[in-house]
């Protein structure tokens, strides 16, 4: 049964692939979350494999060991997820993870949850082949589904430095022949610095184990090598972005590297995950400089943190539109950060606040907010386990219903449809109409489309003074009262009559103008090489037109009214703004940063740089991707790393084969600037491989 249905499926698919075309832009979709192994059991077969057997618990008691979830159950729930309006899937790593339990305590503990990777060339035999992958993306795309799988290049598995016989060791494979592992480490494959305990420091982040996973020395060039070839597979395999794991804990050099590595490949999406503590996170600025120039989105963590302390905990609204404004002001690619409520690393939602009305809300919220929506599997069927406070692994419960009839259900399908067709969910500014500690009315808005939602999360309410974007007229509410939402009317001067908002009622009113011009909304991905793939997306595109970097026509690949793919032009590195030029008239300019050349990572390191209090040492220089000689510390790299003081250094991301110069500065944090003397340093970067740069601060 199982055979023939592949066989048919894999026909169809090659037939499709040649015609469909699966676009970028995101930030029309809706994603949905994963944990493989807790999703659906769709073959029973590779329960309990022989290559690793005794790792799996068909009790279900065992909560860290594996529960049969697998790449061919996802195939077979692709219709439940289509339904649902779900179009793009996050998948949890998929490769081989290790074939041992390590041991905590006295307990079992597998890589089920697939971030303990040994093989990063196969996949968990748990899981599934690359046949099934294959098939899995197949039957997404059938769908029309695009996948982003979870890659976690940081590490290997666990490793104990006092105990050679704890579980494997860290050890990395490649495709099955043992290359080495983290208690020997005879290669220099690994870091050897002891586990992160200042988690606010950026050198432990980057160089010291997350908690005990043998930390990866991607700078080594067989491990960089390795991991981009890993990507490559999965580009290969078909999926439509990534979810890099952990890339708080990688350097951001060798990260652009890796991205630009990627999009010469394909025009893919790349999110990633960095954590971020609080509102007030030391590493805050970090994560935003690594979001605004390495072609990764990363999760919102930081409109995550005000979703749960308004929806989950009560706060005011204020909290979570002072978050809106403050992301919105400092990240340059807001629309295409993951917005979400919860994930596999914290309690779930109805955990914190068992109230599915407030689920309701909060899920409306992030449906409707700039980014692009995420959804943790089974928070339509309401999912959670409130053991221990409900975190790991009480958060990652087996999918045990798959009703399409709930509320959060139709919830995820209504808004999912409206943000496909109103461009101004998906590219539109956002900003507060109405807000009291109780009430959150927001606008979204992209030239003339206007969609308005208003939440209110306490008793009935009565809103005077209210004002829109949405032309004269009377608007239903677009969720037909799915969560007591109610019709409004707009007078000419954008006045609003005065209504009673319901009591814990969600409305959402949308108007969808027709553009008579071209109108660019999103660029994908926003930095690359000359001859590189990028989606353009936006409205009033018309059927044909020429596309602009700066001055220079780009080669068109396709041409519809939203979407436009090109090649990048052969024009200079840089920031180059893009335009649309129709017989219609001409569009705005978004940006693209055109890098010099492939990208290789190098260890810039600067000995007897001494420094006074609250200085840093950055590194600037000739080309692009050093800032062209800025002093600005979001153009240039740094700060750098300092385990031995007076010696720093950092990875940066610099273009192959180019004779390059630079000079180190210091910048305290007024942003005082004190350059190095004497004449530029001058470097020749590999035309492969990574590179190593050491020189003496020059006085
Ligand atoms: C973050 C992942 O989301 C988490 O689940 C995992 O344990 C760590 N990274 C380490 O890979
Ligand atoms: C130079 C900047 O220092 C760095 O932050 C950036 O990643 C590169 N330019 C490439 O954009
Ligand atoms: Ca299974």
């Amino acid at each position: 049964m199982k055979k023939r249905y592949s066989v048919i499926l894999t026909l169809v698919m090659l037939f499709l692939l040649t015609t469909v075309a699966y676009a970028l832009d995101l930030q029309g979709e809706v994603v949905y979350q994963i944990m493989v192994d807790r999703f659906y059991d769709g073959n029973t077969g590779n329960n309990n494999p022989a290559k690793a057997p005794g790792l799996y618990d068909s009790s279900k008691s065992n909560w860290k060991l594996y529960w049969g979830g697998d790449l061919d159950g996802i195939t077979q729930k692709m219709t439940y997820l289509k339904n649902m309006g779900v179009t793009v899937l996050w998948i949890t790593p998929v490769h081989d993870n290790i074939d041992v339990a390590a041991y905590y305590n006295g307990t079992a503990n597998a890589g089920y949850h697939g971030y303990w990777a040994r093989d990063f060339k196969k996949i968990d035999e748990h899981f599934g082949t690359w046949t099934d992958f294959d098939e899995m993306i197949t039957a997404a795309h059938y769908n029309g589904i695009k996948v982003l799988i979870d890659f976690a290049p940081n590490h290997t598995s666990p490793v104990d430095i006092t105990d050679p016989n704890f579980a494997e060791r860290g050890a990395l494979y490649y495709n099955g022949t043992l290359w080495d592992d983290a208690y020997y480490d005879s290669h220099g494959y690994w870091h050897h610095n002891g586990g992160i305990t200042n988690w606010d420091d950026r050198y432990e982040t980057q160089y010291k184990n997350l908690a005990d996973l043998a930390d990866l020395a991607q700078e080594h060039a067989t491990i960089d090598s390795y991991m981009k070839e890993a990507a490559s597979d999965m580009v290969n395999h078909g999926v439509d972005g990534f979810r890099i794991d952990a890339i708080k804990h990688m350097t951001m050099g060798w990260q652009l590297s890796l991205t630009d590595h990627i999009f010469r490949a394909k025009d893919v999406y790349m999110t990633g995950e960095w954590y971020l503590g609080g509102y007030s996170d030391p590493l805050y600025d970090d994560n935003v400089k690594f979001a605004n120039n390495t072609g990764i989105a990363p999760l919102d963590f930081y409109l995550n943190k005000a979703i749960r302390d308004v929806f989950g905990y009560n706060a005011n609204f204020s909290v979570l539109d002072d978050a809106v404004i403050k992301t919105g002001q400092d990240y340059k690619w807001k629309n295409d950060l993951p917005v979400f409520i919860d994930n596999h690393d914290m309690a779930r939602f109805l955990t914190i606040n068992n109230n599915n009305t407030r689920l309701h809300q909060a899920l409306a919220f992030v449906l409707t907010c700039r980014g692009i929506p995420l959804v943790y599997y089974g928070t339509e069927q309401y999912l959670h386990d409130d053991t221990d406070g409900g975190g790991d692994p009480w958060n990652r419960p087996m999918m045990n219903s798959w009703d399409q009839t709930t509320t959060a259900y139709r919830l995820i399908k209504d808004l999912s449809d409206l943000r496909k067709s109103n461009p101004a969910l998906k590219y539109g500014d956002m900003y507060q109409r109405w807000m009291n500690s109780n009430v959150y009315i927001f606008e979204r808005k992209f030239y003339d489309n206007v969609v308005l939602v208003a939440i209110n999360k306490s008793s009935n309410r009565s809103i005077t003074g209210l004002y829109t974007a949405l032309p004269q007229g009377t608007y239903s509410d677009e969720l037909g009262g799915l969560l007591n939402g109610l019709a409004i009317s707009v007078s000419s001067n954008g006045a609003v009559t005065n209504f009673t908002l319901p009591a814990n009622s969600v409305s959402v009113w949308s108007y969808k103008a027709t553009a008579s011009t071209p109108h660019i909304g999103n660029i994908g991905p926003v930095l690359g090489r000359a001859g590189n793939k990028v989606t353009l997306a936006g409205e009033g595109f018309g059927s044909s037109g020429n596309v602009y970097f700066g001055a220079t026509r780009a080669a068109i690949n396709s041409w519809s009214a939203n979407e436009i793919k090109l090649t990048v032009p052969a024009v200079s590195s840089g920031v180059v703004p893009v335009s649309v030029v129709t017989s219609a008239g001409t569009s705005n300019t978004i940006d693209y940063e055109v890098l010099s050349a492939k990208q290789i990572p190098v260890v810039f390191t600067v000995r007897n740089a001494s420094t006074s209090w609250g200085q840093n040492i950055y590194l600037t220089g000739s080309v692009q991707e050093l800032g062209n000689w800025s002093t600005d510390t979001d153009q240039i790299w740094g700060p750098f790393l300092c385990p031995n003081y007076p010696e720093w250094y950092t990875v940066a991301s610099v273009p192959a084969g180019q004779t390059i110069q630079f000079k180190f500065l210091k910048i305290d944090s007024n942003g005082n600037v004190v350059w190095e003397g004497g004449n530029n340093h001058t470097y020749t970067v590999p035309t492969s491989g990574t590179g190593n740069i050491t020189v003496d601060w020059q006085n």
